[in-house]
């Protein structure tokens, strides 16, 4: 496979999607040691120092609109493999992308559909582990609740190793996914799930918040919650913080 590495960019989904604009090959990953401009879920910077791993791989999924949450859930089941792989046997995914450890987030997953006349044309899937770097140089409002793979395993990880076995969970998956074998993934999902069994709050967009305990995912990947009054809602996108 095509992989474009470079020392700094603003984002790798940026330059995912300029260069999936020009016809780059299915499954190429952008790399860079360094991001100027990160981007995170809902808008939000995203911090992305030397030593972390921050890429970002372009698809050209031939599936079901309905389908395509499935691939930022493979690739949290990929990552959390990875992980295991490296020494850590208790990675737990957030719903929907977030990978924890000991209850911290050290790996963030944003997905970019670049649609062109109402179809699909590429899927950007970029992904960010804080790997390297010190807890000291996370800015004061992500300490709380961040972590990364020196601060959890107590040495540095081989950030090279970690890209080619995470490369590697991501086209087995990968395999799960052409083939269709969405029950499968979800599988895998849920023996990772971190949210499964807690009390949440549920942030939708242009929805209200409310607090919620977290039932199971469904066939097409949305959680299911029941709410206090105990009604069950599905949740399709959005966020949820988990209170206990
Ligand atoms: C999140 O908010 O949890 C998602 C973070 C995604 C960060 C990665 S780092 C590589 C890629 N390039 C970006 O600008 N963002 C993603």
């Amino acid at each position: 496979k095509n992989i474009y590495a470079y020392k700094e960019v603003n984002s790798t989904n940026t330059v995912a999607k300029f260069l999936s604009m020009n016809n780059i090959e299915n499954g190429s990953v952008i790399i860079s040691e360094k991001q100027s401009n990160a981007k995170g879920r809902s808008g939000k910077f995203w911090e992305s120092p030397l030593g972390g791993i921050w890429l970002s791989i372009v698809l050209n999924p031939q599936v079901e609109h309905s389908k395509l949450p499935f691939i930022t859930l493979a690739t949290g089941v990929a990552v959390a493999n990875a992980l295991e792989k490296i020494g850590i046997d208790n990675a737990e995914i957030k719903w929907p992308n977030d990978i924890y450890i000991n209850d911290k987030k050290v790996c963030g997953i944003l997905t970019e559909a670049i649609a062109q006349f109402n179809t699909i044309e590429n899927v950007i899937i970029g992904v960010g582990i804080d790997a390297n770097f010190d807890y000291e140089e996370f800015p004061e409002v992500l300490k709380e609740d961040s972590t990364t793979l020196k601060e959890e395993l107590g040495e540095e990880v081989d950030i090279n190793y970690l890209i080619k076995i995470f490369l590697e969970e991501f086209e087995k998956i990968g395999v799960l996914f052409t083939e269709g074998e969405f029950e499968k993934i979800l599988k895998e999902w849920r023996k990772r799930s971190y949210t499964i069994g807690k009390i949440v709050e549920v942030k939708e967009p242009f929805n209200k918040t409310y607090d919620a305990y977290v039932i199971g995912v469904d066939k097409d990947g949305a959680l299911v919650v029941e709410k206090i009054d105990g009604t069950l809602e599905k949740v399709i996108s959005g966020e949820c913080i988990i209170k206990k």
